[in-house]
C-alpha cells in the first residue's frame, strides 16, 4: 500500500516507519488516537473511520482543520502557492527578503496558508519556533523553491487529505495528557514524543519529567497503545527506555540514513515501537525487514575497503568501520533488544 505524504513537514516525520507501524497496530480499533500528531503522516494512513488527532502545536491543529473545513482545498493551495512562488521567485536578496515578509507576517496573523508556505520553504523541511513562539527556520535559498511541478506535488498532497479526511477526525490543540486521558477500551494510542535531550522549542520542552508522566499514563490507560522512540545509535543506548519502558513489549527495528552526502557518514539508528499488548508472531529485531543476499554485502565491504585504503584512511579507522558493520546487527539482537 503506498504511504500518504502529507503536505506539512516537521523532524522526526516518520513517514518511512508508517508499513511497519501499519503492521503492529492492525485495523482492530474503534478510535484513532494520537497525541502528538506532528504532520500527521502514521494516522492519516490508518485510514481510521473516528480519529483524535492533537498537538501542543496550535498551527498544526489549525492547518489540518482548514482542510477538513475546506477553507483550504487543493485550489486555494494552488493559487495561493503560486502567487507567493511568483513574489519569492523575484524578490531581493535571492528570494529571502519574501520569505521573511511571508515569516513576519505569519508571526503576527497565524494565517494557515503562510504556514504552508514555510514549511515548504524552509530549510531541510523543518519546523521550530523561537522562545517567543515565532517561526524560527531559515529559507532554503531556493528562489525558485515554488516551480510549477513542486506546487502541484503539495497541492496533490492536500488534495488526497482533503479525500481521506473523515467528519469524525478531531483535530485539538491540546496537551499529551489530556489526550491520553479521553481514551477508552478499543481505542488504539499511537504516541510519537519528542525525544528527549535531542532539541527544545517553543513547543517541544521536552523533559524527563514529561517522559515519566507519560509512560505513567499509558501504564494506566484501558486502550492498547504503540509509542515510537529509538533505541540505540552508532554512538550510543536510549537509557530512557530501560528507566521507562522495560516493562512493556518491544519490537526494533535498523535504520540507515546519511548525515552528509559521503558514504563514510552513512549512520544507523535502531527505531522501537513500544507496545502494551501482546506481540506474538512479530520477530523481536528486524520484523519483516528484508537483508540483502550476504555475497551482496560481502561485495559491498570489500569496495568500500578497497575505497578506503585508496583515500588513505588510517589503520585503525577501516578496523573500526568493519567491526560497525559486522557488530551493529549483532548488538541489535543479543545485547540490547528486550521482549
Ligand atoms: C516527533 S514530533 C511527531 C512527529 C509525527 N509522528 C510525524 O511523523 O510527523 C512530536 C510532536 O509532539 C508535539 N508536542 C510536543 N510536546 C507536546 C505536548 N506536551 N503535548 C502534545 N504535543 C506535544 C510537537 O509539537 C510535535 O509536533
Amino acid at each position: 500500500m503506498k504511504t500518504i505524504v502529507p503536505p506539512l513537514k516537521c523532524q522526526g516525520i516518520k513517514t518511512k516507519l508508517v508499513p511497519w507501524i501499519r503492521e503492529v497496530v492492525g485495523d482492530d480499533f474503534n478510535r484513532w488516537i494520537e497525541p502528538f500528531m506532528g504532520s500527521g503522516v502514521a494516522g492519516f494512513n490508518m485510514y481510521p473511520k473516528v480519529a483524535l488527532f492533537a498537538d501542543s502545536n496550535p498551527h498544526i491543529i489549525a492547518f489540518y482543520k482548514a482542510v477538513q473545513s475546506g477553507e483550504i482545498s487543493p485550489q486555494s493551495a494552488r493559487a495561493f502557492l503560486k502567487q507567493e512562488g511568483d513574489l519569492l521567485r523575484n524578490a531581493s536578496d535571492n528570494g529571502y527578503d519574501h520569505y521573511r515578509l511571508v515569516r513576519d507576517r505569519f508571526n503576527v496573523s497565524r494565517n494557515s496558508l503562510d504556514f504552508l508556505f514555510l514549511s515548504r520553504a524552509g530549510f531541510n523541511g523543518m519546523m521550530r519556533f523561537s522562545k517567543k513562539g515565532h517561526w524560527n527556520i531559515p529559507f532554503c535559498k531556493k528562489p525558485d523553491r515554488f516551480a510549477q511541478a513542486y506546487i502541484t506535488k503539495i497541492v496533490n498532497q492536500i488534495d488526497v487529505l482533503a479525500k481521506i479526511i473523515q467528519p469524525e477526525w478531531k483535530f485539538c490543540h491540546q496537551d499529551y495528557l489530556v489526550t491520553i486521558a479521553d481514551a477508552q477500551a478499543g481505542d488504539m494510542i499511537y504516541c510519537d514524543p519528542p525525544y528527549l535531550g535531542r532539541y527544545t522549542d517553543y513547543f517541544n520542552n521536552w523533559t524527563e519529567k514529561d517522559e515519566a508522566r507519560l509512560a505513567n499514563a499509558l501504564r494506566a490507560t484501558p486502550a492498547r497503545f504503540v509509542m515510537s522512540s529509538w533505541h540505540h545509535n552508532d554512538f550510543r543506548i536510549n537509557d530512557a527506555i530501560q528507566r521507562y519502558w522495560g516493562n512493556f513489549n518491544i519490537l526494533t527495528r535498523d535504520h540507515f540514513y546519511h548525515s552528509g552526502a559521503k558514504e563514510e557518514n552513512r549512520r544507523s539508528i535502531v527505531e522501537a515501537l513500544i507496545c502494551n499488548f501482546d506481540l506474538d508472531g512479530f520477530e523481536s529485531h528486524n520484523h519483516g525487514v528484508r537483508r540483502k543476499p550476504e555475497q551482496l554485502r560481502l561485495l559491498e565491504q570489500t569496495a568500500k575497503y578497497i575505497a578506503q585504503q585508496d583515500a588513505g584512511a588510517t589503520r585503525a579507522s577501516m578496523r573500526s568501520s568493519a567491526l560497525t558493520v559486522e557488530i551493529a546487527p549483532t548488538l541489535g539482537l543479543v545485547g540490547l533488544t528486550q521482549g
